[in-house]
């Protein structure tokens, strides 16, 4: 089987290359900004007997084209990723995500060569704020929120109230079938991918699978990530500032199992559209969240122990609380993830170390040269 993985070179597409490569009966391309791996760990010694690496712009129509008139399974990775760069950016990660997504459609509408499958990776960012309950009204949707709350006898209530009678409500696992209220710069252009795949597999007879990940962590993290940017942080001694009080909350799922559902998604048998919610289902709070992988990098570097800084900051239209339904992919993919987020960070600190060691011998080779 011949795979095309665009963005192949980056975090997740990287472990995923390795996987493929260790099992036998496929023949891959990758293609990537540049034609180095952001990191080589997730491969094995003998890769490049069935990878292929191509450098190129994924707005490089011809070359799209090229490249998927000579494969029958897509994996769609290539992105501007991350929520809070991606405001600061905004035509870039157009560029990239839509544009990207665009060319990627009108190559597989106007192929002769029939693609077996598409498989997109999208975020659970294309949610925005997710589903919660309220005790009186039932099951809400919040909207964003693009105020802070008010401050009532020196207390905030971060939380969102219910939309309908202004009282408290709680999280609950929001499915595939909400309604995609995302309004951050990269949520944006990931329903726009979704959209423009969606539409035009649909036009040119090909399966689409569209993967929702929650936050994934995992070595060879791209800085704009925040896993990455924090370990990092912690690592130089700095304390990281959190945002409100600290409480939202997220879902962080391991690269492995990300790259274990890329693996179910590929061997599924499917002739339409199918989305997928990618999550754990182990919900942290933002505190705790920092706060364990403060003492894993404790641990782990030997650096001194840092303790978050709750800032009781507003950023407008941040999400508070998002929790996906991973009940789909567990019924129909018979998905679940397997890493224990507290093994999961702690393996991500022992790669760092590793990546500051090469990191201080290179220094060290330059200034004795
Ligand atoms: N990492 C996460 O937490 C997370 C969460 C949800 C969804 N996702 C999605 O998963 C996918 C992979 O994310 P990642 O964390 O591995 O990202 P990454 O930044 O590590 O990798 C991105 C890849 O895209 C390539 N790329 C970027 N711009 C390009 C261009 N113009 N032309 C050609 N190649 C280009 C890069 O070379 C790299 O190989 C993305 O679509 C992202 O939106 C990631």
């Amino acid at each position: 089987m011949k795979i095309l993985i665009t963005g192949g070179t980056g975090f997740i597409g990287s472990h995923l290359t390795g996987a493929l490569a260790r099992r036998a009966g496929y023949q891959i391309r990758v293609l990537g900004r540049a034609k180095k791996f952001k990191h080589p760990f997730g491969l094995p010694p003998d890769w490049e007997r069935t990878v292929e690496v191509c450098a190129g712009d994924i707005n490089d129509f011809d070359l799209i084209s090229e490249l998927i008139a000579d494969a029958d399974v897509v994996f769609h990775k290539v992105a501007s990723v991350g929520v809070a760069a991606s405001g600061q950016s905004i035509r870039h990660y157009v560029q990239t995500n839509i544009g990207g997504a665009a060319c990627l459609a009108e190559a597989l509408v106007k192929c002769k060569h029939r693609v077996k499958k598409v498989i997109l990776d999208s975020s659970i960012a294309v949610y925005g704020e997710g589903n919660y309950k309220c005790a009186r009204c039932g099951e809400v949707r919040p909207e964003l929120r693009y105020k802070a709350p008010p401050h009532i006898d020196g207390k905030v209530n971060w939380d969102p109230p219910c939309p309908r009678c202004n009282g408290a409500i709680a999280p609950i696992p929001t499915p595939e079938v909400a309604e995609r209220k995302g309004e951050s710069i990269y949520a944006i252009t990931k329903n726009s991918q979704e959209d423009l795949l969606v539409a035009n597999c649909k036009r040119a007879g090909v399966p689409l699978v569209v993967m929702r990940y929650s936050s994934v962590y995992g070595a060879g993290q791209s800085e704009a990530n925040y896993c990455a940017e924090l370990m990092r942080t912690l690592a130089g001694g700095k304390s990281p500032m959190l945002n409100e009080d600290g409480l939202q909350t997220r879902d962080y799922i391991s690269v492995s199992d990300v790259v274990r559902s890329n693996l179910l998604a590929l061997d599924f048998d499917l002739h339409d559209v199918c989305h997928f919610n990618v999550v754990s289902g182990q919900h942290s709070s933002l505190l705790d969240f920092v706060t364990q992988v403060s003492e894993a990098v404790h641990d782990v570097l030997a650096t001194p122990l840092v303790t978050p800084t709750v800032t009781g900051r507003f950023n407008p239209a941040d999400v508070r609380h998002c929790h996906s339904d991973g009940g789909k992919i567990a019924k129909v993919l018979s998905f679940r993830a397997e890493t224990d987020l507290q093994e999961g960070i702690s393996a991500m600190a022992r790669q760092l170390k590793e990546d500051l060691r090469l990191q201080d011998n290179k220094a060290a080779e330059i200034a004795g040269s």
